[in-house]
């Protein structure tokens, strides 16, 4: 199968109708990371999307809907905090998982009795979920535990000849997925730490928690359990008080390979000289580019080092926990 990267246009809408409607899965751009979707109706099509992705048949799906769909239909009753972080955050980076039953495919949430739903706020999600008119389940595109794509090029990597249409909405500007949160108990908890941070949701529903899974616990997010977003080149992690002993590791690389430092710019400002991949200065700039630092990292590089950013707060907790996962020292609130 051929693998076409188009833009939104009139005629690739209607081929990604035909696609979804037909079975078949299309990517496409979303504010966070690209997504690889199929009709949330059709058992087979989501069975394929898990196949496609190599992705753990414990590990549910986000729906993705257009603006106007009236999501009452997809779920079996909302909180009132609920309804009100929907109208301030939606459409947006904020995926709620509600009390569902039997509403799509049983395949999308597990056989669990929720569904995680999201509204992208991507026109060309948009566009593409409108044209669809279809409730579309889609994880990031991405093959399972690989970095997540936020270009249309890194899509094309994982799933070039497996899937008809990429729908390239240019770069993803949030750069990390969204913030899932669990709508179905007395207060609101994430499960996911993103872009839409706790300190947001507090101030429209006045309490929010963060989900930490107690050890041997079967996780409330299934994907939680798994290791992610691994770039696939060696890996070593430092603290940005251990700068020494993470040069010592730099120069024990460089007789035999290629070591790269991956760093928030202050830090890099004190490794002239050596490879760096500079993540930004501000937490969103950090966010933006981390997936594509570590997919760019993996290309370059025999060992990516990270350093661990110092800043702290808002936004901070979704790249943190996107970083330490990455480089393997936190089995943290998420996969896939
Ligand atoms: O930004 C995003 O959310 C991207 C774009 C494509 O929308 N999607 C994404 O999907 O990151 P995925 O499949 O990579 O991650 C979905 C996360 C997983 O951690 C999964 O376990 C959790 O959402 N999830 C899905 N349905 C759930 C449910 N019913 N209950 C709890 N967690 C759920
Ligand atoms: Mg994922």
């Amino acid at each position: 199968m051929e693998t076409h990267i188009l833009g939104v246009s009139e005629e690739s809408l209607r081929l990604a109708k035909e696609y979804i409607a037909h079975g078949e899965v299309v990517a496409f751009h979303t504010e966070t990371v690209y997504g690889l979707g199929a009709n949330a109706f059709d058992d087979d099509a989501v069975l394929r999307v898990f196949s496609l992705k190599g992705r753990p048949a414990d590990n549910p799906l986000i729906v993705h809907v257009h603006r106007e769909y009236d999501i009452s239909r997809l779920t079996d009753g909302e909180p009132s905090y609920a309804a009100a972080l929907r109208r301030a955050f939606l459409p947006g980076p904020l995926t709620m998982v509600y009390p569902s039953e039997g509403k799509v495919s049983k395949y999308v949430s597990c056989g669990m009795n929720t569904l995680a739903i999201r509204v992208p706020s991507s026109p060309t999600a948009q566009a593409f979920l409108k044209a669809a008119d279809l409730p579309v389940a889609a994880p990031s595109a991405n093959l399972s535990k690989h970095v997540s794509p936020v270009t249309a090029q890194h899509v094309f990597d994982d799933f070039n000849g497996k899937i008809p249409l990429i729908l390239d909405g240019g770069r993803c500007g949030g750069g990390i997925e969204s913030t899932v949160l669990d709508c179905t108990g007395a207060i609101p908890q994430i499960l996911r730490e993103g872009l839409v941070t706790r300190e947001m949701i507090a101030k429209i529903a006045g309490e929010c928690g963060v989900y930490r899974p107690r050890s041997g616990e079967r996780p409330k997010s299934p994907g939680m359990a798994y290791k992610h977003y691994a770039p696939r080149c060696k890996t070593a992690y430092f603290s940005a008080e251990c700068l020494e002993k993470a040069i010592t590791y730099y120069k024990n690389e460089v007789n035999t390979g290629t070591p790269c430092f991956l760093c928030e710019s202050a830090v890099c400002a004190l490794l002239k000289g050596y490879n760096t991949l500079d993540l930004g200065s501000s937490p969103e700039e950090m966010a933006r580019r981390l997936y594509a630092l570590l997919r760019k990292g993996e290309q370059q590089a025999s060992l990516l080092i990270g350093i661990e950013p110092q800043q702290r707060g808002g936004v901070m907790a979704g790249v943190l926990n996107r970083m330490r996962r990455a480089f393997g020292v936190e089995h943290g609130t998420e996969e896939g």
